[in-house]
């Protein structure tokens, strides 16, 4: 019994030890969320996206965030579009309706994008991420065609954020 005991405290000491050492080690190479951001396109942007991302959750816990800060950014787009289409003419409210329309078809890649996180599917991400850029290039491109839309410069300003978070969304998403 005392033989035992000796034999067992040292061992116990042992794994304690031992685990400290993988827990230190491991979370010393996890990558900061400002190495992260230095592999994508607009690095602030992406800082300042994933400022409360934990250390040690990796480009996955990454991508998602940045794939949520996108979906607020085109939710809060698409309120101003509806706010705007209220005080605009008939025909500023036609090209205003194309980006409500891609906005939507946009969420709906963004928020499907849930179940190739889980599955880290990169190649799904990367579809996901595609159409919901073009979508918004088609905004822009309506949004071009028309000289005098008093509502486009605003508009225009926002997708430019949306369209350099899901790039970043991206870069990110590349590296799972
Ligand atoms: C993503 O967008 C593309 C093109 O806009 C569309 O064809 C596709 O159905 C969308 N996928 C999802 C999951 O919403
Ligand atoms: C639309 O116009 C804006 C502002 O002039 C410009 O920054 C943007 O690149 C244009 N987008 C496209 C798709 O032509």
């Amino acid at each position: 019994m005392i033989f035992q005991r000796y034999l067992t405290l040292p061992l116990v000491q042992v794994v304690v030890v031992a685990t400290t050492i993988i827990c230190l080690s491991t979370r010393s190479e996890a990558e900061t969320t400002a190495d992260m951001c230095k592999e994508t396109d607009y690095p602030g942007v992406c800082s300042t996206a994933l400022q409360d991302v934990k250390t040690g959750g990796g480009f996955e816990d990454a991508t998602s965030v940045a794939i949520q800060a996108s979906i607020a950014q085109i939710n809060q787009a698409k309120s101003k579009v509806l706010s705007l289409m209220k005080t605009e003419t008939e025909e500023g409210k036609l090209f205003l309706d194309v980006c409500r329309e891609v906005y939507q078809d946009a969420l709906d890649n963004l928020t499907a994008c849930d179940s190739d996180l889980k599955e880290k599917s990169r190649g799904g991400l990367e579809d996901k991420l595609s159409s919901a850029l073009s979508d918004i290039g088609t905004c822009d491109d309506t949004l071009n065609e028309t000289t005098n839309l008093a509502s486009a410069p605003p508009v225009l300003k926002y997708n430019d954020v949306i369209e350099k978070l899901v790039t970043d969304a991206l870069a990110l998403a590349s590296k799972i």
